[in-house]
């Protein structure tokens, strides 16, 4: 006897559920669909310009009218979500990242337009400081320590401008400890109980981010500094849990793994510990991967980023932030 009281070979024939479409389709446990997808859009100053961004073929910075643009046809392709990332000008980085907490800053500007023009596609706002700061950390330095308590001070501030803008979902990206109790608490305060947040729980300090710090610009002011002691050892599991247990505790309504495809195994043990909505980002660094070895036809990209995506949803994500959303819906349409 096989596993599950099932016969062997030959009364057990697993090709059986292979052997037609109709079956496999029958037979099959995870499907993708544009539901699964939250797209993530670089906007800059300007008005009708759009920049590429060479180390992600395909994905453009757009100024905020262009950006309004895509996101309509995000929305028509079916997308739920997009979260918007400044790229901030160079003159306006100040060590304490305080642009961060203009309310006519970039970013603010964009979820109003974006609300203006469409009202049922979600907004979401990543809350940290890198694109603020002249030395791309996430938080308040002093005498070369990223302080916690100041820079939640800040990010609870961000948050407050972010959703007064408009936002959906505030979306904390920097791995302070106490963010999300301390954001739900300042927001909850300004009668901003209808704002999601979305915890990038398990945020590991990864080298697969690579790209997006050319994007908006924090891989100059960053240098040769890494991000260690604040995001996690990409060699823990259990640390994982354990933040992820304290942003439920703390009031998360949702939580993020990242990066996502060489982490699979955190995000099903974060789906299968705590059975909240679980997403995974789909850093830069992965879909330069996959587009670069596409682009040289080393590998199918259109294959590829559908197959990256269901293997998303197989590992237990509700869903996938990739900067291939648009193209990837593009496709299930067809
Ligand atoms: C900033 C932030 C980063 C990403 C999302 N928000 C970069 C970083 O932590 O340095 C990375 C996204 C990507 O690589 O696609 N806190």
């Amino acid at each position: 006897m096989a596993q599950n009281g099932q016969s062997e070979f030959p009364g057990t024939r697993m090709r059986r559920n292979r052997s037609r479409d109709w079956v496999r389709r029958l037979t099959r446990e995870s499907n993708v669909s544009p539901d699964d997808l939250i797209w993530p859009a670089f906007v800059q100053e300007g008005q009708g310009v759009r920049t590429p961004v060479p180390s992600m073929p395909g994905v453009e910075r757009l100024s905020i009218d262009l950006l309004v643009n895509a996101v309509g046809e995000a929305k028509s392709l079916g997308i739920p979500a997009v979260a918007v990332f400044p790229v901030t000008p160079q003159e306006l980085k100040t060590p304490d990242g305080k642009e961060a907490i203009n309310p006519d800053n970039l970013v603010c500007r964009t979820v109003r337009s974006i609300k203006e023009a469409h009202d049922d596609i979600g907004v979401i706002c990543d809350v940290a400081l890198d694109p603020y700061t002249t030395h791309g950390q996430d938080g308040i330095v002093r005498d070369g320590e990223i302080l916690n308590d100041e820079t939640v001070e800040v990010l609870c501030q961000q948050a407050f401008v972010q959703s007064q803008a408009g936002c959906d979902v505030i979306a904390p990206s920097d791995m302070m400890d106490g963010r999300i109790g301390a954001i739900r608490k300042a927001l909850d305060a300004e009668g901003l109980d209808h704002i999601s947040l979305l915890a990038y729980s398990a945020k590991y300090a990864s080298a697969f981010y690579g790209p997006f710090r050319d994007a908006v610009g924090s891989a100059q002011s960053l240098g040769t500094a890494d991000k260690r002691t604040y995001q996690m050892d990409p060699a823990n599991t259990e640390e994982a849990l354990r933040e992820v247990a304290l942003d439920v505790a703390e009031g998360a309504d949702m939580v993020m793994v990242k990066p996502g495809m060489p982490y699979l195994d955190i995000v099903r043990r974060v789906k299968e510990s705590f059975g909240l909505p679980t997403f995974a980002y789909q850093v830069s660094g992965e879909y330069a991967m996959l587009r670069g070895a596409g682009d040289r036809g080393w590998l199918d990209w259109e294959k590829v980023i559908l197959e990256s995506i269901l293997c998303f949803k197989r590992a237990g994500a509700n869903g996938v932030l990739t900067y291939a959303a648009p193209e990837i819906a593009k496709l299930l349409a067809t």
